[in-house]
């Protein structure tokens, strides 16, 4: 009688396929838990929320040799200075309102999404804001009508008017300073921030 030899034995190839199995998904476990810690905010490249109490800029970083957040001193959004508690809530607002009303069905935030509208990973940043001291105002009122409020610079593309409230505006404003704020390995390249003439 043959002896069947051990790589083509069924038995062989069924404990393969479980061992193969488990070491993958053990191997996916660590990988998300890795994720997720890099990924939350109050980690190395994701800063906490509080963050929106800070100044923040996007340079050329000559040794790293890409564009990095750089994060300043205090600088409060509306006059105000939230604790971690306090701007969690604002920024989960703006960051819920943005799901909502589908931001990304027009826009990529960090890269995701459509490609009709402004990238606004870094739109806290945007020059298009003309100064510090008109920033916030313009784009609560953007944010509220930006049919009237229309920048629209270079494109015929006009943002529709999606009924958000003042407080939601000012929810997506915190998100949209917080996310500036995240170190997103130089993306996007080359972007000209408002900070750039001072
Ligand atoms: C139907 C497409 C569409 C949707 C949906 C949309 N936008 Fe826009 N958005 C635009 C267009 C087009 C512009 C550029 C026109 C302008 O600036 O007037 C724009 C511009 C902006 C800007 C200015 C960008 C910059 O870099 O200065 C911000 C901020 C913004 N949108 C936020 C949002 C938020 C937040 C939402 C969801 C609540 C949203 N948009 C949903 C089309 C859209």
């Amino acid at each position: 009688m043959n002896e069947i030899p051990l790589w083509a034995s069924e038995s062989f190839w069924k404990k393969t396929a479980i061992w193969v199995t488990a070491g993958s998904f053990l191997v996916l476990v660590v990988l998300t838990m890795d994720s997720l810690s890099k990924t939350s905010a109050g980690s190395k490249r994701v800063p906490a929320y509080s963050v929106i109490n800070k100044k923040i800029d996007y340079q050329y970083d000559k040794d790293l040799h890409k564009f990095m957040p750089v994060i300043g001193g205090d600088e409060f959004l509306f006059g105000q200075k939230y604790s971690e508690e306090q701007a969690l809530q604002l920024v989960d607002l703006g960051k819920k309102t943005t799901q909502a009303k589908n931001c990304m069905n027009c826009h990529t935030l960090l890269g995701n999404g459509a490609y009709y509208a402004p990238d606004l990973t870094k739109a806290w940043l945007d020059k298009g804001w003309i100064s510090k001291e008109m920033r916030e105002d313009m784009m609560v009122k953007f944010l509220m009508d930006p049919e009237k409020n229309a920048r629209t610079f270079g494109s015929n593309r006009k943002m529709p008017n999606l009924k958000i409230t003042e407080q939601e505006a000012k929810g997506i404003i915190a998100f949209l300073k917080w996310m500036s704020s995240i170190d997103t390995n130089g993306f996007p390249y080359n972007f000209k921030t408002i900070n750039a003439e001072e």
